[in-house]
């Protein structure tokens, strides 16, 4: 069981800046990752649609035979986690927007949220943001578009860029000092967050927290592979494979990437 794979899925593309921080600090690790961007964007959908679609991932990273799985989408999580932990014994890490370490560090008490429909309509969300609204104020904006956007490739356009500004400055109206990517496909984005917001605003997401969960939960459970060698990582789409590349450099040497049909 130790040298089985971790299971990764993600609406798509996104959960990729949560793999490579999985990968970085578990490099013994062998990984399946799943981008389900044919039924991206998960953000727009219905609670039941999103559970329906996680539960197909996690059937095919079960059949796989994934030790853990890793729901790399804050959309997920929040709306289908406790419904998965509930259906099957592997162990489940999720993705949640970062309000604790923003509320906590916070100086002007305010900090801005950045995430889909979906996850700042969750019940998880609410229950969240509800135990630290009382000493912050915290804004929240929903990125629609974004998401299709990255998936398409078209980060670098003008479109983003205008999407970005008109979302940034909803949020940076109000004094936030942390800005919260509260979806995994934004941390893509952090460089022309960065262009357009002032520099004291810090911006952070949860990509490191959620590797360092997971390294905690396999070792609990005596799962960390413990083999000498450098990991093996499988990628499929079941869009447009060549899409992943574009998000992956210098590990490409250790990963196979497909389409599959899923
Ligand atoms: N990357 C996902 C998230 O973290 C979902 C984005 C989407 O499909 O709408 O929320």
């Amino acid at each position: 069981m130790q040298t089985n794979p971790i299971g990764v899925f993600d609406s798509g593309v996104g959960g990729i800046s949560i793999w490579k921080e999985i990968i970085s600090l578990l490099p013994k690790e062998n990984t399946i990752y799943l981008a389900d961007s044919k039924n991206a964007p998960y953000g727009q959908k219905s609670k039941q649609e999103i559970m329906d679609l996680s539960v197909k991932n996690t059937e095919l990273l079960l059949k796989k035979g994934c030790k853990i799985i890793v729901v790399a989408c804050n959309t997920a999580t929040t709306n289908a986690i406790s419904y998965l932990r509930k259906k099957y014994d592997v162990p489940f890490i999720g993705i949640e927007p970062a309000i604790k370490p923003a509320a906590l560090k916070t100086k002007t008490k305010s900090i801005g949220i950045l995430a889909t429909k979906g996850t700042l309509n969750s019940e998880l969300f609410a229950t969240t943001s509800e135990k630290f609204s009382e000493d912050i104020k915290i804004f929240e904006q929903i990125g629609e578009g974004l998401v299709p956007l990255i998936e398409t490739g078209k980060i670098h356009t003008a479109t983003m860029e205008n999407l970005l500004k008109k979302y940034l400055k909803s949020l940076t109206k109000h004094q936030i000092d942390y800005l919260v990517l509260g979806c995994s496909h934004y941390p893509f984005l952090i460089p022309q967050i960065k262009k357009i917001i002032n520099k004291n605003v810090t911006i952070i997401d949860s990509g490191e927290a959620v590797a360092r969960q997971t390294k905690a939960i396999l070792s609990k459970n005596n799962l960390l592979n413990t083999t000498k060698n450098i990991g093996k990582h499988q990628l499929f789409s079941n869009l447009d494979a060549t899409i992943i590349s574009q998000f992956i450099a210098t590990e490409k040497a250790s990963c196979k990437i497909d389409f599959l049909d899923f």
